[in-house]
Formats: C-alpha cells, sequence, structure tokens
C-alpha cells in the first residue's frame, strides 16, 4: 500500500495559543500577512483545543475548493454569528440542504435573466450620477453603498429603497453588528439589554416582517414580476424531489442575496474610484475607451462585452483590494492538503489578499496596472492564483450579475464625471470586515465631463495616436 508522508507544517507558537487567537480576532489581514511572510505557502497553528491552517499557494487552495471540497464545510463560528440572519442561506448551508437550494437559487441567475437587469442597474446609476450635479466633494462610500443597495433591493425583491428608507438604515445596523461579534473572541448573548442588541433585535424584527410580508404576497398572486425572488419562489428542483422552497428557506435566502449581493459590489467599486482618482491617465484612458463605445448614450447590457478597459479596471481593483480577501472552511473530515494531515474539526485559511500581492504570480504585486489584465492574461496565470470570486462548486452564484453591475455603474460615472482625491484626502487605509473596506470616507472631487467640445478634442486626440 503506498504510503503518503505527512510534513508537520510550520508555524508560530503561543501559550494555549491566546496571543494568536487575539491577533486573528483583531487583524486578521496583518496576521494572515506575516505568517505568510514568515513560514510560507503553509502554515498551522493552535489556539486552544482548535488547529488552524493557512494556505496561500494556488495548488492547495484548488485542493480545498475543488478537488477535496467535499471534505470542507462552512465554519461552525461562521453560521453560529451570520446565521441571525441568513439563517440556512447559501452562504452558509452545507451538505444535502446546500445541493438542493443551489440548483433551486441558480435558476433566478440564468444570464437571460440577470442580462434583464442592465436596465433597472443603469437606471439606478443614471440617478445617482444626476443627485452629482453640481455637488463638487463626494463620499465614495456612501455613494456606492446607496446604489447597490438600490439596484439589489429592485433586482431581488422590486422594492425602491427610496419608497423604503428604513432598509437603508436596517441593513447598515445588520453589518456593523456582524462585524463587532466577528472582532468578538466570545459573542455577547442577544436577549442582553444594550442599546447595540435592541437595535440589531429590531432590525432583525424589521426584515424578517418585511420579507415575509412580499413573499406572502407573491404566494398570493403567483405571479413572475421578473425580479429574483419570483424566481426563487418559482422554482422547483427537479433532479431531485420535483418540490420548490418553503417560505422560510425563500427568506433565508432573499436575505442572504440582499447582504451578499451589494455590500462587495459596493466596496470593489470604491476602491476602483480611488485607484482611477489617484492615477488621472489611466482614468482618462479609460474614459476615453467608454466615450468610444458609448458616445453620449446609455449603456446597456450588450455593452459590457466591449467595455473591457473598464472590466480591466474593475479586475485589477479586485486583485489590489480583494473585497473577498479571506476565505474559510472547517475540515469535515480527515483530509491531507499538500502533504499535510488536517485533522476533523479543524480550520482552514485561504487567502486571496496574500496570494494577489505575491510577485511569484504577479509582476509588481503593489502597482495599479490594469493592462494587465488584457484579454488572454487570466488564461496563463495558474489556476487559483486570481479567484475573485471564489472557485469549484461554491463559486460566487452572482458572478455574472456582479461583473455586469460594476462596469455599468463604472462605465456610466466615467462617462460624465472626472475624480479627483478631494483636498486632504490621502490613500485610504484598510479595514478588514467582512470585506475589505476603505477606513471611514473616500472622498473624491467630481468634475462634470465637457459636452460636445471636450468629446471632439477627446476623438481627435485618440485619433492623433
Ligand atoms: C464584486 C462582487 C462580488 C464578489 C467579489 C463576490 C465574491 C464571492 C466569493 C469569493 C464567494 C465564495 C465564498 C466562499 O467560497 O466561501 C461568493 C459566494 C457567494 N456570493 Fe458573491 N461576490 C460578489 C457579488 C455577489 C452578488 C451580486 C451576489 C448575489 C446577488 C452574490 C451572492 C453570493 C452567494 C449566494 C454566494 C454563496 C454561494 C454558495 O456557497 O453556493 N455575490 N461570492
Amino acid at each position: 500500500m503506498p504510503t503518503t508522508t505527512i510534513v508537520p507544517p510550520p508555524g508560530p507558537k503561543s501559550f494555549l495559543g491566546i496571543r494568536l487567537a487575539r491577533r486573528l480576532q483583531r487583524d486578521v489581514l496583518g496576521f494572515s500577512m506575516d505568517l505568510a511572510r514568515q513560514y510560507g505557502d503553509i502554515v498551522a497553528f493552535r489556539c486552544g483545543p482548535v488547529r488552524f491552517f493557512q494556505f496561500t499557494h494556488p495548488d492547495q487552495i484548488a485542493d480545498v475548493l475543488v478537488r477535496e471540497a467535499r471534505k470542507f464545510h462552512k465554519p461552525r463560528r461562521l453560521k453560529r454569528i451570520l446565521g441571525k440572519w441568513d439563517g440556512q442561506g447559501l452562504i452558509l448551508s452545507d451538505g444535502e440542504l446546500w445541493v438542493r437550494q443551489r440548483r433551486l437559487v441558480q435558476q433566478a441567475f440564468q444570464p437571460r435573466r440577470v442580462q434583464a437587469y442592465a436596465a433597472d442597474m443603469v437606471r439606478a446609476a443614471d440617478r445617482m450620477l444626476a443627485r452629482w450635479e453640481g455637488a463638487g466633494t463626494l463620499d465614495m462610500v456612501a455613494e456606492l453603498h446607496r446604489v447597490t443597495l438600490d439596484i439589489v433591493c429592485k433586482t431581488l425583491f422590486g422594492v425602491d429603497v427610496a419608497d423604503h428608507a428604513e432598509i437603508r438604515e436596517t441593513v447598515q445596523t445588520l453589518q456593523e453588528t456582524a462585524v463587532r461579534e466577528m472582532g468578538r473572541l466570545v459573542p455577547l448573548p442577544d436577549w442582553l439589554p444594550l442599546a447595540g442588541k435592541r437595535r440589531f433585535r429590531e432590525a432583525i424584527r424589521y426584515m424578517k416582517a418585511l420579507l415575509d410580508e412580499i413573499i406572502r404576497k407573491r404566494r398570493a398572486t403567483r405571479e413572475d414580476t421578473g425580479d429574483l425572488l419570483s424566481m426563487l419562489l418559482l422554482s422547483v428542483d427537479s433532479e431531485g424531489d420535483g418540490a420548490g422552497m418553503n417560505d422560510q428557506q425563500a427568506r433565508d435566502e432573499t436575505m442572504t442575496l440582499l447582504l451578499a449581493g451589494h455590500e462587495t459590489t459596493a466596496t470593489t467599486l470604491v476602491w476602483a474610484t480611488w485607484l482611477l482618482a489617484a492615477h488621472p491617465e489611466i482614468q482618462e484612458r479609460t474614459a476615453a475607451a467608454v466615450a468610444d463605445v458609448l458616445g453620449d448614450r446609455l449603456p446597456t447590457s450588450d455593452d459590457v462585452p466591449r467595455l473591457s478597459a473598464v472590466d480591466m479596471v474593475i479586475k485589477e481593483a479586485m486583485r489590489l483590494y480583494p473585497a473577498v480577501y479571506f476565505t474559510s472552511r472547517e475540515a469535515a473530515q480527515e483530509v491531507t492538503i499538500g502533504g499535510c494531515r488536517i485533522p476533523p474539526a479543524s480550520q482552514v485559511h485561504l487567502v486571496p489578499y496574500v496570494v494577489y500581492h505575491d510577485a511569484r504570480w504577479f509582476d509588481e504585486p503593489e502597482s495599479f496596472r490594469p493592462e494587465r489584465f488584457a484579454p488572454g492574461y487570466e488564461d496563463r496565470l495558474p489556476q487559483f492564483a486570481y479567484f475573485p470570486f471564489g472557485g469549484g462548486p461554491r463559486v460566487c452564484i452572482g458572478k455574472g450579475m456582479a461583473t455586469m453591475e460594476a462596469t455599468l455603474i463604472l462605465a456610466s460615472l466615467l462617462q460624465r464625471y472626472r475624480l479627483a482625491p478631494a483636498p486632504g484626502q490621502g490613500p485610504p487605509e484598510m479595514e478588514a470586515q467582512i470585506s475589505l473596506h476603505p477606513k471611514g470616507p473616500v472622498r473624491l472631487s467630481i468634475e462634470r465631463r465637457g459636452g460636445a467640445g471636450e468629446a471632439a478634442t477627446r476623438k481627435s486626440a485618440i485619433g492623433a495616436t
């Protein structure tokens, strides 16, 4: 029988792992970077009885996400914290439930249906840009979170956030609570009479009541209004028991899509606008490419494949500042990865941020060079050297939707405005929350791009090159 050599991986040690657990809670990104720098691609450490493994080589990432995917599930800690609002939604579920739900939810993400959302996306971007008229300086964090939340509410359950202003506040409360709880070694019980806990209880109550009401009305009419929720309610598991999902599951999936479907896109766009503001030449080049495709008209879904200059900026922004900078799994059974034996219940960390800043895969990894993502580049990279939407069976279900949305919003923005850092706005610091945020606001000066005069100058400048 062949024998496997089990190599104990290197890693830090501390008494009971207390110091390591604290760093992991408080500075997950800095900690993961330090581990990779000091110990390499495979690192192991312990916090009390729990074993942790960090993998930052594309081969081992492929092992965890694809080849051995079935031997892992989502970490119990994540389920305990995020499960309070996502319930058993797609991000947290595992096993048979996940397989069935993935089949059902996937039906709502057919490319044909997703493409139909382009008009809602462009309308929301257009409303935002009209609001910007004469504003001078704006915080991109507030603006881009607002527009992506508007879009997800419209495309998910057909609601205009303008008519339900409480949604914005509620979603913010839920996110702030999740961030706070993730940062605690031991989460506090929800019934405690603290102001934060009370706000959280109210936010959950509000969202559940809103979604239950929408689902009840939809069930009563059985109407396909074209949004994602319609499809969630109409989908049936033809490969399984032939039934659909119940109301509770539909609510969990809707909540999951609401939270997963706007924060990551917003953060990606905030970083992209900052990078363009800080690199005016690249911004002008990209704006000229947008003008070439669109002229003065609004974009449509058909334009997305032709807006490759915008796509390259978004990809490079996701490389430098990946919204999902960290992916975790728990071993459901014993498994060997990269010659390293992983006992059941061990925690496995994959850290895209570390991979994307590694000079083995990306030349000058700290430079903003969107042109590296010219067509064909990703095919030449090792598989899983770049995976902003994850991979394997649990690849992001909203990948196509997010790509289209980010492209349409950024193209619309560049068509109309020129961005520059506002006075006093330096490079934003990173804050590793649920996604990789800039710390505090990102204030940019916005200047309306000229009308016909500027377009003509730009055309002749392009013609001269
Ligand atoms: C730029 C935007 C986005 C990024 C970078 C992103 C990234 C990711 C990544 C990396 C995963 C895999 C996580 C893991 O393996 O643990 C994931 C999963 C997921 N994403 Fe996204 N996502 C984005 C937008 C969206 C949108 C727009 C939606 C839906 C409207 C969405 C819904 C989901 C769901 C439901 C999952 C769980 C899939 C499963 O486990 O079966 N995401 N996303």
